[in-house]
C-alpha cells in the first residue's frame, strides 16, 4: 500500500480507503452479507488500508454496528482509523449533538471517533449547523478527546464549499465528491484547489461515480484502448485522483474481494503527477465522448425553475442524463426514486412556462414525461 502525509498531523493515510456504504449485503441493503464482509476486511487490513469510511444511516444503520463488530474482535488493530458522519439533517436541537455522537460510540463499541463529519452539507444543512452550536459541540468533544479530527462532507455547490471553508477555516480535513467527470460539479476542481490552497486535505467519494464509470459503453472502450498505458476504466479513474498533489485518502465502496483487489493493485501503483500528457488527453476524449452521449442538453442554469408545480426540472434531467451516458438505467431509477413525489416528473402540467425560459430550447413538458415513463418503477 502507499501511504500519503494527512495534513500536518503526523499520521500517514493508506491512499485507498474503505468506503462503507456499499458493503456486500444480503436480500436488502441493511442485511450485511458479514463472511463475505469479514473476508473484504480481513483482506483489506492485510493490504495495509488503514481507513474506514462510515456514517449513521449507511446499510439502515448497520454498517457501523457491523464495524464496531469487526474491529471489536480485532483489538491489535489499533492502528486503524475509523470515520463516522453526524446525521447534521436529524439534529432537531443542539442536544441531539452528544445524543447521536453517544449512540455512534455505543454502535461502533470505542470510546473515540477517529474522523467525525458532518454529513452531506450543503446551504441549509451548514445554517443548521450555525444556528445548533454545532462547532461549539465538535469543537469541546475534540477537546475532551472523543473526536480525532474535526471535518465534513459535502454536497452541493461550489461557492456553498467556499463558504463554509471561509466562515470556518479550522477544519481538519473534507470529504469531497470528485472524479473526471465531476470537474464543474459540487465542489469540483475550484473546490479541490481551494481546499489545497487552504491546506484542508482532502478525502475522495464517489472516485468511480459510484460505480457508473466502471464497464463503460462501446464508444468510450475504444478510446481507452486506443490509449498508450493500458489501464481498465477503474484504474483510469483512480490514477487521475491519485495523480493530483493534496488528495490524501480516495475512498471507494468495494463490494467483492475482486474489486478490492483491483483496487488495490491500482493503489499500488500510484502517485503524484503520475499521468502525463498523453494519458490526461486520453481523459479528456472519455470525458468528451460522455458528454456527447447526454440525451438532453441541459446544463443546470436553473432558467427554468421555480416551476408552478414545483417539478424539480434539472435534478430529473440530471438522474436521466447520467443514466443514459453510463449506460445504468437502473442506477437513474433508483436516483429517481429518491426525488420526492411531489417534486418528480409526474407533476408537470405542461403549462409551458419553463419552455419560455430555458435558453437551450428544451422540449421540457414532452421530455418530463418521457422520462417519468423510463424511470419510475412500476409496481
Ligand atoms: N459523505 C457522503 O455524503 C458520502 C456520499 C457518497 C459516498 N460516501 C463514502 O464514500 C465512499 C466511496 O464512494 P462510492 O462507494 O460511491 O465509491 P465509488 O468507487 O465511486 O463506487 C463504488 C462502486 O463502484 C464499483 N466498483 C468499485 N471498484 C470497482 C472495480 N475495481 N471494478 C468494478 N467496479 C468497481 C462497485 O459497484 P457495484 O457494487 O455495483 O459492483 C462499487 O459499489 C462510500 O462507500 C462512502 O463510504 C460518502
Amino acid at each position: 500500500m502507499k501511504y500519503r502525509k494527512f495534513g500536518d498531523t503526523g499520521w500517514e493515510a493508506s491512499v485507498l480507503g474503505f468506503g462503507c456504504m456499499r458493503l456486500p449485503t444480503k436480500e436488502n441493503y441493511s442485511d450485511i452479507d458479514e463472511p463475505r464482509a469479514e473476508e473484504l476486511f480481513n483482506f483489506a487490513v492485510e493490504q495495509g488500508i488503514n481507513y474506514f469510511d462510515t456514517a449513521y444511516p449507511y446499510h439502515g444503520g448497520n454498517s457501523e454496528v457491523w464495524l464496531g463488530k469487526y474491529f471489536h474482535r480485532r483489538p491489535e488493530l489499533t492502528h486503524i482509523k475509523i470515520a463516522t458522519k453526524l446525521p447534521v439533517w436529524k439534529v432537531e436541537k443542539p442536544d441531539d449533538f452528544h445524543r447521536y455522537l453517544e449512540e455512534q460510540l455505543k454502535k461502533l463499541k470505542r470510546d473515540k471517533i477517529d474522523f467525525y463529519l458532518l454529513h452531506a452539507l450543503n446551504e441549509e444543512l451548514w445554517n443548521k449547523v450555525k444556528k445548533m452550536d454545532i462547532l461549539k459541540n465538535l469543537e469541546e468533544s475534540k477537546k475532551q478527546g472523543i473526536i480525532g479530527n474535526m471535518g465534513f462532507s459535502f454536497h452541493d455547490q461550489y461557492p456553498v464549499f467556499k463558504q463554509i471553508i471561509d466562515e470556518y477555516p479550522q477544519w481538519d480535513f473534507c470529504q469531497i465528491q470528485y472524479n473526471y467527470m465531476n470537474e464543474d460539479f459540487q465542489a469540483g476542481t475550484k473546490g479541490y484547489q481551494f481546499a489545497v490552497d487552504m491546506g484542508i486535505p482532502i478525502i475522495v467519494m464517489e472516485p468511480l461515480l459510484g460505480g457508473r464509470l466502471v464497464n463503460p459503453p462501446p464508444s468510450i472502450n475504444r478510446i481507452w484502448k486506443q490509449a498508450l498505458t493500458s489501464r481498465t476504466p477503474p484504474a483510469w479513474a483512480l490514477q487521475w485522483l491519485w495523480s493530483k498533489p493534496g488528495i490524501s485518502i480516495v475512498l471507494s465502496g468495494m463490494s467483492s474481494l475482486e474489486q478490492l483487489k483491483e483496487n488495490i493493485l491500482t493503489a499500488n501503483k500510484s502517485k503524484v503527477n503520475l499521468l502525463n500528457d498523453d494519458d490526461l488527453d486520453v481523459i479528456d476524449q472519455v470525458r468528451e465522448q460522455y458528454l456527447f452521449l447526454k440525451p438532453i442538453p441541459c446544463n443546470d442554469c436553473k432558467y427554468c425553475l421555480p416551476c408552478p408545480e414545483d417539478v424539480d426540472i434539472p435534478r430529473i434531467f440530471e438522474v436521466y442524463n447520467s443514466g443514459k451516458m453510463y449506460e445504468k438505467i437502473e442506477i437513474a431509477k433508483k436516483f429517481y426514486q429518491w426525488i420526492k413525489p411531489e417534486n418528480n416528473a409526474s407533476r408537470c402540467l405542461h403549462c409551458g412556462q419553463c419552455e419560455q425560459k430555458c435558453p437551450q430550447n428544451i422540449n421540457i413538458s414532452d421530455l418530463l414525461s418521457e422520462i417519468h415513463d423510463t424511470l419510475s418503477v412500476k409496481n
